[in-house]
């Protein structure tokens, strides 16, 4: 088991550039089983991306792979149940439920796992693909969905939420559907157009309106060549490393109109942030003013981006507060901030952060994604050398973060157990 050891306080200065978004190209993976032969470029290197791959392949795809670029054709696809040992270690296996749904007429696969943000049920997902005319079943920890006619048939459907992977599964399963589906109160990621765009370059008929997505079934989809969105995550983690340790970095190949709500909180804390068509600009004071920020469904503050703020505001001037309205509990970082001297509390879905002078460095560990990603933010400004294990969970989403961070000055280096027993 790896984990990175950092020694805080180096101003970050340069430039990173963003790879293809994991949150985009997880469900145009899924999405690739409509499709004949699919080319995609601007893959990122994540293990997550990986165990898509291996479900791709587990179904009978053919995979070539060549940096970023990945060549998948799904002639032979046979197996359409995925066991727990593909899904249990990644949200986004639901998404194959939806795609293989929508050209096979059946799917069938295990709970899926992913990152623990507390209770995250798939209710609106199965009541959807039930609304399009499947019969879902609970086979013990399997979900099996069989289409009770030759296709499924489009229908209205209403969210209670906007959910990503419900509007997501929606679209999968009723591209190749007879007649038209609407989705009202979908979820607006700026992922989920890319994955619009995906399928409509591939011959889907999808058009998305104000508070609603409307797809037209067609016949079948065709070959399609695709370039994956950059990372708009990765993009607001970079502006967290810069804003936490008084960075002066470019963050390039990003799409800043997809992170809005995130440059105006770096702003309102005080950091100079200079927009650019594809790039953006950050140069952060010596010390951030405390800001309080809610997450929200997209155009709002992401909830993917929370810790990241929280990690920059420990040292900032005066008390923030930061509410989370997407998950139940994604405020489990704050434990080991706490460890690094951080005094913050948790009041229901609130963290009350005030700022301290100094933090400092002391072993921790990364529970789930974005909160490893926003300890590596919290011990780069830490004084002394700290060590990250767990950082599985930061390979998940970042594709080599710490080569990233040295080029831009950062003292981190990934070393493994057995290393770190020897040292
Ligand atoms: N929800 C339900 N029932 C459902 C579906 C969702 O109650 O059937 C609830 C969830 O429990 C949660 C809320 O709705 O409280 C939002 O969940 P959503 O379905 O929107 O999230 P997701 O599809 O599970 C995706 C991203 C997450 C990101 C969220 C919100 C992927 C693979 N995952 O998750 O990304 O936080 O949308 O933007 O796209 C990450 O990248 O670190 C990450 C967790």
């Amino acid at each position: 088991m790896a984990c990175f050891l950092i020694e805080g306080g180096r101003k970050l200065e340069g430039e990173v550039y963003c790879k293809g978004a994991k949150n985009a190209v997880l469900p145009i993976l899924a999405a690739c089983v409509l499709c004949p032969d699919v080319t995609l470029t601007n893959v990122p290197e994540l293990s997550d991306v990986s165990r898509s791959f291996k479900i791709l392949e587990f179904l009978g795809c053919e995979i070539e792979r060549d940096k970023d670029r990945a060549h998948i054709k799904t002639d032979g696809i046979k197996n359409l149940a995925l066991g727990s040992d593909l899904t249990s270690k990644m949200r986004s296996s639901v998404i194959f439920l939806g795609s293989l749904l929508g050209r096979f007429k059946m799917s069938q696969a295990s709970y899926p796992g992913g990152c623990e943000l507390g209770a995250r049920p798939i209710d609106m997902h199965l009541d959807a693909f039930r609304r399009l005319g499947a019969d879902v079943k609970d086979m013990h920890g399997s979900i099996r969905c069989v289409c009770k006619e030759s296709n499924l048939k489009g229908s209205s459907i209403t969210l209670s939420f906007p959910s990503v992977g419900a509007t997501e599964n929606i679209i999968l399963a009723s591209v190749l559907a007879n007649g038209e589906t609407e989705i009202i109160n979908p979820a607006r990621e700026p992922e989920i157009e890319d994955l619009v765009s995906f399928l409509n370059r591939a011959g889907a008929d999808i058009s998305i309106e104000s508070g609603s997505i409307h797809i037209k079934g067609v016949r079948s989809l065709k070959k399609v060549s695709y370039s994956i969105m950059p990372d708009r995550i990765e993009a607001a983690t970079y502006m967290a490393f810069a804003a936490a340790n008084e960075g002066n970095v470019l963050i390039r190949n990003c799409c800043p109109n997809h992170f809005e709500s995130v440059t105006a909180s770096f702003r309102e804390m005080g950091c100079n942030v200079e927009i650019y068509k594809n790039s953006v600009y950050i140069r952060a004071p010596q010390r951030l003013k405390a800001i309080r920020v809610s997450t929200m469904p997209y155009p709002g503050f992401p909830t993917d981006a929370q810790s990241l703020i929280m990690a920059a505001l420990l040292r900032a001037e005066g008390t923030s507060v930061i509410v989370e309205n997407i998950f139940d509990s994604r405020f489990k970082v704050s434990e080991e901030f706490i460890k690094l001297g951080a005094s913050l509390d948790i009041v229901g879905r609130a963290a009350i952060i005030k700022g301290v002078d100094e933090i400092y460095s002391a072993d921790v560990s990364a529970r789930d994604l974005r909160g490893g990603a926003a300890l590596v933010a919290a011990c780069l400004c830490a004084r002394g050398k700290s060590c990250i294990s767990g950082i599985s969970h930061i390979d998940r989403g970042y594709e080599n973060m710490e080569g990233n961070l040295r080029s831009i000055g950062a003292s981190i280096e990934r070393i493994s157990k057995e290393q770190d027993e020897k040292g």
